[in-house]
């Protein structure tokens, strides 16, 4: 259980590219960054793509004036002179910036927490992946769901046998937010559909990544073998950018699997879930409902598991906070992840291999493996809905 003591000796002194004001997920960056806060202090900051707006905003969160930037690049070569330099930074900007800033940010000897989806291309992201080995630094990836302790639970109840011989993965993540032509009037979603900024697709890279990395961490020993996905745009102006997506999968093991992800699953407000289905029992993750799993045994009645209780393994209770009895949620789950990345970058930093094999946390590898995914999405739609080999 996690009790706000320190795991490593100082707080990173940490920035932030983009989170402005005006920014969506900026926020939960902070939440994250700074629940314990005895593993970053926010020093500095490149907010805004409005360098003046950026500047009132990194003052009123009570960042220093002088260090709140106009642009990364003056901050990176600023900082860099300072005794009290930052060390890690998050990139919190639209998708099509993030390969740059990442790999300004790793030669100016940083660590970087990014956004997903990472890049655009694999080979971005092998390439970010050797320099920062070469910097010795580590790249974090803010698959920010991933962090509620009860998909550990999911995964040691996997890994134990709990649900039989695994069969099949039913994955969503779905939302009607955009089930009209939001984008006219939103800037935030403007970008999302715009094929410069957002890559190859939409909601495939907005909102299945999370699910496909989530997947992935409950069942790390099933890898997809090949995918048929079927994408459309029913606000036409999307084309050729996705607001739905059907996505199957075989695995390598026989297991089968589906994603749907969505923006246009008009009235929907909890369809981000997770079935793992083995050949004894079945066990579920709803996002909306984070405090509980259902664990439904073949031939026996629907079972409920409570967050917080000792019934759990002991890797799902390790990352809890307040207890049984009351709830958490997605803040929780970001401080888990960004408390996360800070053991990992102090490892490295000490050059601990051991901690850094043995932690379980979302690097460049799901990073990167979140590109291949996307891509191989578009690639099997865009030839028409085929299967493909992943
Ligand atoms: P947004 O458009 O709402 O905000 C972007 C922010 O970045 C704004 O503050 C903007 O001024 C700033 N910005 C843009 N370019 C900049 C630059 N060159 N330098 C400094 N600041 C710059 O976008 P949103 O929704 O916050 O998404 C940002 C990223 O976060 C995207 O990659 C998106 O996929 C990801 N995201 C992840 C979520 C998660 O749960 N992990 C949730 C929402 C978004």
């Amino acid at each position: 259980m996690l009790n706000g003591e320190r795991l490593i000796a100082k707080p990173y002194r940490w920035a932030m590219v983009g989170g402005g004001r005006t920014g969506n997920v900026g926020y939960k960056h902070r939440i994250g960054a700074l629940r314990d806060n005895t593993a970053f202090e926010l020093v500095a900051g490149a907010f805004d793509i409005d360098a003046e707006r950026g500047k009132d905003f990194g003052t009123n969160l009570g960042v220093d004036p002088s260090r709140c930037y106009a642009d990364y690049k003056t901050m990176f070569a600023e900082e860099a002179k300072r005794e009290d330099g930052i060390q890690v930074v998050s990139i919190a900007t639209p998708n099509g910036t993030h390969y740059e800033i990442t790999k300004a940010a790793l030669e100016a000897g940083l660590h970087v927490i990014c956004e997903k989806p990472l890049f655009f291309e694999e080979e971005e992201g092998i390439e970010i992946k050797k320099l920062a080995e070469e910097k010795g630094k580590i790249i974090g990836v803010t698959y920010g769901f991933s962090g509620h302790q009860l998909l550990l639970q999911m995964r040691q109840m996997v890994e134990n046998g709990d649900l039989g011989e695994i069969r099949m993965l039913d994955l969503r993540y779905t939302h009607g937010f955009n089930a009209t032509d939001t984008e006219s009037a939103n800037a935030s979603q403007k970008w999302r559909v715009d094929p410069k900024v957002a890559g190859k697709a939409f909601v495939l890279g907005d909102i299945s990544t999370h699910t496909y990395y989530m997947s992935r961490l409950i069942c790390p020993e099933l890898k997809v073998k090949e995918l048929l996905c079927d994408r459309q745009s029913f606000i036409k102006s999307r084309a050729p950018m996705e607001d739905n997506a059907y996505v199957l999968m075989h695995y390598e093991n026989g297991a089968v699997g589906r994603m749907w992800a969505s923006s246009v699953n008009a009235g929907c407000m909890d369809g981000h879930r997770i079935r793992i289905i083995g050949s004894k029992a079945s066990v579920e993750f709803s996002d909306h409902q984070p405090n509980e799993l259902l664990y439904e045994i073949q031939g026996q009645p629907p079972q409920k598991l409570i967050r917080g209780m000792s019934y759990l393994y002991d890797e799902c209770n390790a990352d809890e906070r307040l207890g049984a009895l009351h709830t958490e949620g997605l803040g929780e789950s970001w401080a888990n992840i960004y408390l996360k990345f800070a053991v990992a970058m102090d490892a490295k930093d000490r050059g601990d291999e051991e901690t850094l094999k043995n932690l379980v946390y979302p690097g460049i590898d799901a990073g990167i493996e979140g590109i291949h995914w996307i891509n191989t999405c578009v690639k099997s739609a865009d030839e028409g809905a085929v299967w493909v080999k992943f």
